[in-house]
């Protein structure tokens, strides 16, 4: 195994490996947990280094869809899927082909695997699996307004507790990427009286977002580091790591994109340097609340009232971990609480 990885691979429920070459798909569904219920997820596509990283990544993300959804009080299980992006899908039709390949292979879990739309994959290649016979979410509606929403909600929660601060009036906020949920959470965080700066690979992109939002470009280099109040991560995964860790100026850190701390020490270190982080998977569920609330047709208030409590949960988190204490601590003990219950 030429793939070095610190996530036990012999800890997921089930890892389906899909290849079928007549339609270039190389493809993996890892299903962490299911005590919960089905296995909701995302489908990613992109390159992968050899056939183990691309296994490690849906295993890695599979548990902290898990996480996730017990934190998030729903009635799924972990699971995520990706597609090795190799190139061969070129065209549409191509693409078309891939998609009702591992279409089939989504069907063939009868239900235990339900997908939805990740980084690279769009709601159209969602209506493709849909369309051999298995259960997707997301195939209509793009849930980022509702992670957005969420996110804002931790960072609210986040400010109150831990900054002391009742609003963010004043406080300066770093967003790293201002795509879907990112320029959203500028706009609200900024109607809230943030000043902000936002930071993106596409530049035309961050410089209409600041000027929206009253707000200045960071260079994507520097926004991690810049000096403000709080950080937030909306662009890739695992931008936190050991040597960025001594570079930071802010005292919190709540944001969108998954998997945003690079190895689990990294929590510990961030707190030596007084720094607190609030779990992605707690901060960013207003999105998989929101496919939920589609599938089983909630009010429009009942689904607000569920992204809302996020911010209840980050505060609950807070109390819980005390003065100084790891929020991801808590979090961890509050889902594996809900999976031991589930399984009583
Ligand atoms: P998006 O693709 O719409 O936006 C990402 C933005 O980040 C783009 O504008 C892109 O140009 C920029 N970007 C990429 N690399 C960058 C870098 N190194 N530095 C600065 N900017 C960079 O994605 P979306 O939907 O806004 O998601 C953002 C993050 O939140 C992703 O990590 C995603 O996995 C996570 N997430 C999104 C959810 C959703 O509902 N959209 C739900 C849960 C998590």
């Amino acid at each position: 195994m030429t793939h070095e990885s610190r996530f036990d691979p012999w800890t997921s429920h089930q890892v389906i490996t899909i290849s079928d070459e007549s339609v270039g798909l190389r493809a993996v569904i890892a299903l962490d947990d299911l005590r919960l219920g089905p296995g909701f997820g995302g489908v990613r596509m992109r390159p992968y280094s050899d056939a183990y990283a691309a296994i490690d990544e849906a295993q890695r993300l599979a548990r902290a869809m898990t996480f996730k959804h017990a934190l998030a009080e729903l009635p799924y299980g972990g699971a995520k899927s990706v597609i090795v992006d190799d190139g061969r899908a070129r065209d549409a039709d191509a693409r078309r082909a891939l998609f009702e390949r591992f279409g089939d292979a989504v069907a063939a879990t009868g239900g235990r695997y339900i997908p939805g739309v990740d980084m690279f994959t769009t709601l159209a290649d969602m209506a493709v699996i849909r369309s051999r016979g298995a259960t997707v979410y997301c195939a209509d509606a793009d849930p980022s307004p509702w992670t957005a929403r969420g996110v804002f909600a931790a960072m609210k929660a986040g400010a109150a507790g831990v900054l002391q601060a009742s609003s963010l009036d004043g406080l300066v906020v770093a967003v790293q990427g201002v795509g879907s949920v990112g320029a959203d959470l500028a706009r609200l965080a900024a109607a809230d009286g943030a000043r902000l700066v936002v930071a993106d690979i596409d530049p035309q992109r961050a410089a209409t977002v600041a000027e929206e939002v009253g707000g200045s470009v960071a260079s994507v280099e520097q926004v991690a580091t810049t000096a403000c109040d709080i950080f937030a991560p909306c662009a890739v995964a695992r931008v936190i790591t050991p040597s960025v860790i001594p570079a930071l100026s802010c005292r919190l850190i709540v944001g969108a994109a998954n998997d945003t701390l690079d190895s689990p020490e990294c929590d510990e270190l961030l707190r030596e340097r007084g720094i607190t982080f609030v779990p992605d998977y707690v901060a960013n569920a207003g999105g998989v609340i929101h496919e939920h609330a589609r599938a089983l047709a909630w009010a429009q208030a009942d689904l607000e009232r569920a992204v809302e409590a996020i911010g209840r949960r980050v505060t609950g988190l807070i109390e819980e971990a005390g003065p100084g204490g790891s929020l991801v601590g808590a979090a961890l003990e509050r889902g594996r609480r809900r999976l031991r219950a589930a399984h009583d």
